[in-house]
């Protein structure tokens, strides 16, 4: 097999970027104009922030994007001033064949204050002939004069249909058959992030001919809701030595990490509480618990030992 996926179905242009259609219409009106103003892509991780810049960057620079673009990840671990530097030799040339230059800054929020201090007299300087694109997970991060200085994009999750279609299509170009079940798992695991999605469709589909439920667990290393449910049936009912063996077998088979494991018996409780199927005093009781485990795994603890001790709490 050929590449990372992701990079092999990175749209290349505006119109091909999936979701953010709202993002694509206001960006699209740049397309042909001689300036652009700063522009700052704020948003979570998969969402198409990058993928957008770029195809941003051929729509408005056309034929020479590639000599007048510049691709920077702000967090370079060689300092601010090897940023600047690429900035400045960058910026001090002329455009060449279209009418200005981007640069784009990938994890502006990564920034200390300082060098985003830095950054934003970088972007004073360069106003004529260069319009900047920031990206960065958390606006809130990013220092007041950059923000009044940029026009704010946030990206949204992907909707869980449109991810869906997506890995469909990405499974059909690529001769994989799915189940549905395999690509509804995905979608819920990945929650709108649609870079993990492909990564784990095409993890899934390097496993056996088709795209299964199994084939999809077995790459994420979470266990089935399913199992986690009987899991805590036995020990709700009583029956300790079950629910043991349960869970070490759901660890060994799925090498689900004592981590996930809580957040999925933190999920199964929380849907019996939602769908009144467990009295609400109970489930206050165990989320304190689930909280404690929680915790201490997170510490260090042995996570086999203090989830066994979970649900004898469950008795
Ligand atoms: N909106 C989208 N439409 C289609 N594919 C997408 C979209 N968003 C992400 N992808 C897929 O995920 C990959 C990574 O996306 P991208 O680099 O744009 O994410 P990002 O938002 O910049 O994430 P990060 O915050 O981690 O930098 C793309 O190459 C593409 O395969
Ligand atoms: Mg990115």
């Amino acid at each position: 097999m050929e590449g990372p996926w992701v990079e092999k179905y990175r749209p290349q242009t505006l119109d091909e970027v999936v979701g953010q259609e709202h993002i694509v219409k206001r960006l699209k009106k740049y397309t042909n104009e001689q300036s652009m103003p700063n522009l700052m892509f704020s948003g979570p991780a998969g969402v198409g922030k990058t993928t957008t810049a770029l195809a941003l960057a051929k729509s408005v620079l056309g034929e020479y994007w590639k000599n007048n673009f510049l691709e920077l990840n702000a967090s370079d671990a060689r300092g601010i001033d090897t940023v600047r530097n690429q900035i400045k030799n960058f910026c001090k040339l002329k455009p060449m064949g279209a009418p200005f230059r981007i640069i784009f800054l990938d994890e502006v929020d990564n920034m200390t204050k300082d060098a985003q201090h830095a950054l934003r007299r970088e972007m004073e300087m360069y106003t004529k002939t260069s319009s900047f694109i920031l990206s960065c997970n958390y606006p809130s991060k990013i220092i007041d004069p950059i923000q009044s200085r940029c026009a704010i994009f946030r990206f949204a999750p992907i909707k869980k249909e449109d991810i869906t279609t997506r890995l469909e299509y990405i499974c059909n170009e690529e001769n994989f058959g799915y189940t549905d079940e395999g690509i509804s798992t995905i979608v819920y695991f990945t929650e709108g992030d649609m870079r993990k999605s492909v990564n784990i469709l095409q993890s899934a589909a390097t496993e056996g001919e088709e795209v299964t439920e199994d084939a999809v667990y077995d790459v994420i290393s979470k266990s089935k809701p399913q199992d986690i449910n009987n899991m805590v049936t036995a020990a709700l009912s009583g029956d300790f030595m079950k629910a043991r063996d349960l869970l070490r077998e759901t660890m060994i088979l799925q090498g689900t990490s004592g981590e996930d494991m809580v957040v999925q018996i933190y999920q199964d409780v929380t849907k019996r509480a939602t769908e009144g199927r467990m009295d609400s005093n109970v489930y206050i009781n165990l989320v304190e618990y689930i909280a404690e485990t929680d915790f201490r795994i997170r510490e260090g603890a042995n996570p086999r030992i203090q989830l066994e001790a979970l649900l004898a709490k469950f008795l």
